[in-house]
């Protein structure tokens, strides 16, 4: 779906909805436009009588939803003329604003947690030739770092708590709408910073206020067990996950996502570490779509509210899959369920580990 004749990039092509005026320089890489996905088989391996489709936000340029903001925001901050964007991030933000960074001749400053990003997002940020920052902390530490470095001049911050991020991201909302003519009746999505959520739920309604859509979906964020601070109303000091995309204790976006679910008639709720990597195995083997362990957070939760009865039979679900499964190739090694043997330069002795 990438590169479809003509499609110029989000901005491009929602640009009446979004905060961006002729003089803004537009930063693109010809973001947006990915696939909804059906997965029939996935739903009836989980005996769900619904339809499940994914948003599968790995074919993005850097491979993830982050992308969509990231066009924005570095335009913005170009027609700003702010000569550095920075970030705080758990790879993938730092991923999209180093490439955009580059795409538009700008200087990028990333700091990520040490030892806690996935190998592909590293290599990302470092080949984009942003300077990368491993801060001996987690994300929540890095934020704080960041937010201090905002208030100098010249310098802008890409993280979510800039407002044109989630400007940005919301253009998946009314991608969606595009494709299924209207909203679902259900979106699921893992939550990290809450950015995303917060996006959706504006892109849903903004498209429904404009007679776009005629119905608003309910919104269903997940959270991983061991990091999931909205889920127990507190922040959470030391957030652990096997997803290191949402290892975050104190989203920036919390009340954003809170009247999301609250006024959508959806809810926050949390899945186990465990539940992630089985939907994650789970996926990629029977539907051949690889994504990154947080984005299995939604399909996790999928499983979790399908087998408690509350999914409707008949319902249009959607699920956004935020990354592409080899953003993480260390995760995937560890939990595939065969290794890759190996077989002498032999016929026989490949026939004999085929079973033949
Ligand atoms: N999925 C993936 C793959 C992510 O990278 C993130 C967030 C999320 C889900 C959660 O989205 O934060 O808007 O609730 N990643 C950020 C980052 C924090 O730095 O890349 P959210």
């Amino acid at each position: 779906m990438q590169n479809t004749a003509g499609w110029r990039g989000v901005i491009d092509r929602y640009r009446d909805q979004l905060p961006v005026s002729d003089a803004t320089p537009v930063v693109t890489l010809l973001e947006g436009n990915t696939p909804l996905v059906r997965v029939p088989d996935f739903v009836k391996a989980i005996a769900g009588e619904f339809d499940l489709y994914l948003k599968y936000e790995g074919v993005n340029p850097t491979c993830s939803f982050k992308d969509r903001g990231m066009t924005l925001a570095v335009s913005k901050a170009k027609e700003r003329g702010a000569q550095v964007v920075v970030c705080a991030s758990t790879g993938n933000t730092s991923a999209a604003a180093a490439a955009y960074a580059a795409r538009a001749g700008m200087q990028c400053v990333v700091l990520i947690p040490e030892g806690n990003i996935a190998l592909g997002k590293l290599a990302q940020s470092l080949m984009y030739g942003a300077q990368t920052l491993q801060i001996q902390g987690n994300f929540d530490q890095a934020l704080d770092i960041v937010r201090g470095l905002g208030e100098t001049k010249g310098v802008e911050v890409v993280n979510s708590i800039n407002p044109v991020r989630i400007e940005g991201q919301k253009t998946a909302a009314f991608e969606v709408c595009d494709a299924l003519g209207d909203a679902p009746d259900f979106h699921f999505l893992p939550v990290g910073n809450a950015g995303n959520i917060t996006a959706y739920w504006k892109g849903y309604q903004q498209y429904e206020e404009a007679a776009k859509s005629d119905t608003l979906p309910r919104m269903m964020g997940f959270q991983a067990a061991g990091a999931a601070p909205i889920v127990g109303g507190d922040p959470v000091t030391n957030p652990e996950t096997v997803a290191s995309a949402i290892r975050i204790g104190n989203p920036a976006s919390w009340q954003g996502a809170k009247a999301a679910v609250q006024f959508s008639g959806g809810k926050i709720d949390k899945v186990t570490d465990e539940q992630i990597v089985s939907a994650y195995k789970q996926l990629a083997s029977s539907e051949g779509v690889f994504v990154e362990p947080a984005s299995a957070a939604a399909l996790a939760g999928i499983i979790k509210v399908s087998a408690a009865g509350g999914i409707d039979e008949g319902s249009i679900v959607v699920a956004t899959m935020t990354g592409h499964g080899l953003k993480d190739p260390d995760s995937a090694v560890t939990y595939a369920n065969s290794e890759a043997k190996v077989v002498p330069v032999d016929l026989e002795a490949v026939k004999t580990a085929m079973g033949l």
